[in-house]
């Protein structure tokens, strides 16, 4: 074959999707429980943001950050409305890029080389970003210059005793892991890292890439623990599938030129695509929607035929079981045709579904749960 091959890749070709549900070549239906990685936030092909699309790239697609593009301004605006402080927005093109744009800022401001990072964290695979990444097989000898420490969640004396050294640039954290298997420290722990960070000079990203754009039941995950990071770095859901990412940054950073750069990153297109995928979440109160999901997803998990520990909030949600769920996973699909996701700990499996899932998918998800189940 002439692809470089580095995906583990199921025989389906789709051909069309809409909302939750996804066609393949075949004709076979399925129900997406996965989102293309957490990545389909208002459902696919939305209209609006099918026509919104449209008519954009009729009017002109992209032109370099060499112009002024007022979307972008607009985007920073409605961004900032869902949070507490002032911040100003970089826009790249994907989820890496954003935190490894979020870690060379933090190195600019602080002037400081080290980084802290949480054990199982998943943040990209370019650079710095693979560095602070808790999984040595992805990374390359390249990779292995940045100074990164790992510690546990929950460990504040590891934490004051690293940051007290005032030589670190920055922590980043992913208030619920996402590949790491949906793991959450503790909201004591998250304030005390806010507070030391403070103290020692010490910048604090918050990875809302798989967690933002309203997953979770509030629109940054951070949110739940009540902390005002210094930068947050958003992707996946934020372009509904359009490759658009970016970093909100507390305008007590300040911005000097040239500092960052892209071509790509906040071209008419993505911003168009960001943009209506705010319009929709707000119109639709998705939010809401997966906050209220939740619920729905613990009480039905609580009568599986099989106990399971669930993991996460709102839509970024899963099952832990006490077996290994590759087969379980494998099954779902090709049985009963539900994408769902896998993460490193082998026995999570994750759900990640558009944010316009209802009750009624939810039911189908669980009885072809239940009917797999029965043979374990
Ligand atoms: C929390 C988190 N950060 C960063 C990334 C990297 O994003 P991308 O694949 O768009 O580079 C991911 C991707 O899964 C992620 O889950």
């Amino acid at each position: 074959m002439a692809l470089f091959d580095v995906y583990n890749q199921y025989p389906i070709e789709l051909v069309s999707a809409k909302g939750m549900q996804l066609k393949d070549s075949k004709g076979s239906d399925y129900l997406d429980f996965y989102g293309g990685h957490a990545v389909i936030s208002i459902g696919h092909t939305h209209q609006h943001y099918v026509n919104q699309l449209k008519s954009q790239i009729d009017a002109i697609g992209f032109y370099s950050n060499v112009i002024h593009n007022p979307l972008q301004e607009e985007l920073a605006e409605r961004i900032n409305a869902k949070l507490e402080e002032n911040y100003e927005l970089f826009l790249c093109s994907s989820g890496a890029e954003a935190n490894e744009n979020a870690l060379k800022l933090a190195s600019f401001h602080t002037e400081r080389s080290k980084i802290l990072a949480f054990s199982n964290a998943f943040h990209g695979r370019t650079s710095a970003a693979v560095a602070a990444t808790h999984n040595t097989r992805i990374q390359a000898p390249i990779n292995k210059v940045h100074q990164v420490d790992f510690i546990d969640f929950n460990d504040v004396e590891a934490l004051k005793k690293h940051l007290e050294t005032k030589a670190y640039a920055a922590v980043i954290i992913e208030c619920i892991q996402g590949v790491g298997g949906l793991d959450q420290p503790d909201t004591d722990f998250v304030k005390t890292l806010r507070d030391i960070c403070t103290e020692t000079g010490t910048v604090l990203i918050a990875d809302e890439v798989q967690s933002g754009f309203s997953r979770t039941g509030r629109f940054f995950s951070f949110q739940h623990y009540n902390i005002i990071p210094d930068i947050i770095s958003m992707a996946k859901g934020m372009g509904n599938g359009f490759p658009v990412g970016g970093i909100m940054i507390h305008e007590s950073i300040k911005a000097e030129k040239g500092m960052l750069g892209t071509t790509f990153g906040g071209n008419y297109l993505a911003c168009t695509a960001a943009l209506s995928v705010m319009d929709v979440l707000e119109k639709e109160d998705l939010e809401q929607k997966a906050a209220a999901l939740e619920s729905v997803f613990r009480a039905k998990a609580a009568m599986l035929q099989v106990p399971a520990v669930v993991k996460g909030r709102g839509l970024m949600i899963g099952l832990e079981f006490g077996f290994n769920t590759a087969e379980l996973r494998r099954n779902l699909l090709f049985q009963h045709g539900l994408f769902v996701g896998s993460a490193s700990n082998p026995n999570v499996v994750r759900i990640l579904p558009p944010l316009c899932c209802t009750e009624r998918e939810l039911n189908q998800l669980f009885e072809g749960l239940n009917q797999e189940l029965k043979h374990e």
